[in-house]
């Protein structure tokens, strides 16, 4: 897949409607990418579902869905109308129920889908994320490449024991990229006046600055284990932290709480940064400087 830029609009933020998913791509995004899909309506959980904390964003958001017919109208309006690469995110609760949703997606032609198997916040009513154990990570990207002709982007968690062991066993099942990482936790933040959490569903993901350096951490191992292409994701708001997740190893940078720090305008600031730092610099491409944090680390051990 050919972008235009290294900038991806990363799940679940502003990605629920076409014309919002069009707008994003309007605005400067790369590629962007739906909310998570899921087959049948889901209302998700009870406000508040997402709070500012110093340190990032914390959410349990809870996987809110219109249902599969609903979804595929907003996901065809965006394929239609975007001028970026349009990626389906999709989510279920068991393997086999991946490949039925990957096959009604695939209908609406989305350049991409985005397996969801690490959300943090629905294992109470989805047991542990698929994310967090090899062999059900695997089994869930199998269902989806058994069911689609498209490329398959595997969404790995930063809680996972072992990244690379999840990393190698999606590459093993047939994923085309890895896209990493969905929020760490679930986290907490409690109001001392009430004497309560703040979040309805008391626990939530944490994304934005305080994820950066363990997504930064996680991109740096799976560029060590697994020939993938990776979309790294997590506290990405500036040139600077895109293009440390590059030389990481990543070879796009997904966007999510960084439109809450930096308006819709994130993308387009993203790019004009990257732009300077290459011009400064002296790279003329981008592939010049994807995981060039490793060859430095090997000629330090020389
Ligand atoms: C409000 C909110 C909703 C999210 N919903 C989804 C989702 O539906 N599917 C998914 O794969 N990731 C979801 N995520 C995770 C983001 O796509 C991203 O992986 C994470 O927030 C880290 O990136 P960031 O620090 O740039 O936000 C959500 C994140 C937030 C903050």
């Amino acid at each position: 897949m050919k972008l235009r830029n290294p900038t991806v609009l990363a799940s679940g933020i502003l990605g629920v409607t076409g014309s919002s998913l069009v707008n994003v791509a309007r605005h400067g995004a790369g590629a962007v990418t739906t909310k998570s899909i899921g087959l049948n309506e889901r209302a998700g959980h009870k406000n508040p579902i997402l709070l500012a904390f110093d340190a990032g964003l914390i959410n349990a958001v809870g996987l809110p869905c219109p249902g599969i017919e609903e979804s595929l109208y907003e996901l065809r309006y965006a394929v239609e109308n975007s001028e970026a690469p349009v990626i389906a995110s999709l989510f279920a609760s068991t393997a086999s129920e991946f490949g039925v949703v990957a096959e009604r997606v695939s209908r609406a032609k989305p350049a991409m889908i985005e397996v969801n198997i690490s959300c943090p916040n629905v294992a109470s009513e989805f047991g542990r994320p698929f994310a967090l154990e090899a062999t059900s990570a695997a089994r869930a990207v199998e269902a989806v490449q058994a069911n689609t002709r498209l490329p398959i982007v595997a969404k790995l968690s930063p809680n996972a024991n072992n990244i690379c062991d999840i990393a190698r066993a999606v590459e093993e099942a047939g994923a085309d990229a890895v896209s990493a990482v969905n929020t760490l936790g679930p986290g907490m933040i409690i109001d001392i006046h009430s004497a309560k959490p703040i979040l309805c569903n008391k626990t939530g993901g944490i994304s934005g600055p305080a994820l950066r350096p363990i997504a930064l951490r996680c991109v740096y191992d799976i560029y060590k284990a697994v020939d993938l292409p990776i979309i790294g994701i997590g506290g990405i708001d500036s040139g600077e932290a895109a293009i440390a997740m590059i030389m990481a190893g990543a070879r796009a940078v997904g966007i999510g709480s960084g439109i809450y720090y930096r308006g819709i305008d994130v993308f387009s600031s993203v790019c004009k940064e990257i732009q300077e730092f290459m011009d400064h610099g002296g790279y003329s491409r981008i592939d010049e400087m994807i995981g060039i944090a490793h060859e430095k680390e090997a000629r330090n051990q020389k």
